[in-house]
């Protein structure tokens, strides 16, 4: 069974994520979407919010779930016998850190493949960041955040 990682800290999932979870679950048996428990980053949804709205935004598609990791990526990959890392690039901007991401993983473990998918073009200036950033400032987020979950990143930031 070929099974696929692809990890985040998805605070929250936007529509350009949930493109590349589509197109990365056509390549694989099993697509594992990993969510980081970051302790160094500030989250805006907790752990359990996170995993709770991929899992909502997520429930139809058969061979896609949501897990949670902490601690380096590559151990997790080793643990759930995956094969691949899949990472969406979008601007040059994330080349970089994205190349040196990988190169890392390859070093400590040369059997698992990085594979980097393009954004697609709807969603190249789209970013978790940005929706919050939208939100908190009353901006329009219809269109970047899958439509089951708008109501519940609207009404987080309007509690603030
Ligand atoms: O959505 P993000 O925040 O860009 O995702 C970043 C993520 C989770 C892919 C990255 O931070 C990661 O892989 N973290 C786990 C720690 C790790 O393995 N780091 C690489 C070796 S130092």
């Amino acid at each position: 069974m070929k099974i696929c990682v692809y990890p985040g800290s998805f605070d929250p999932v936007t529509n350009g994520h949930l493109d590349i979870i589509d197109r990365a679950a056509k390549l694989c048996d099993k697509l594992i979407v990993a969510v980081l428990i970051n302790s160094n980053k500030n989250p805006a949804f907790s752990l359990e919010e996170r995993v709770g709205l991929l899992e909502r935004v997520l429930k139809d598609r058969e061979n896609v779930v949501v897990e949670s990791f902490s601690g380096l990526l590559i151990d997790f990959v080793k643990k759930k016998n995956a094969c691949s890392i899949v990472k969406g690039l979008r601007a040059v901007s994330d080349f970089e850190f994205e190349l040196q991401m990988a190169l890392l993983n390859k070093n400590l473990d040369p059997e698992v493949e990085t594979l980097f998918m393009m954004t697609n073009i709807n969603y190249f200036f789209l970013s978790s960041s940005a929706v919050k950033e939208l939100a908190k400032n009353n901006g329009n987020i219809e269109g970047l955040v899958p439509e089951c979950i708008r109501e519940d990143i609207i009404s987080r930031f309007m509690k603030k």
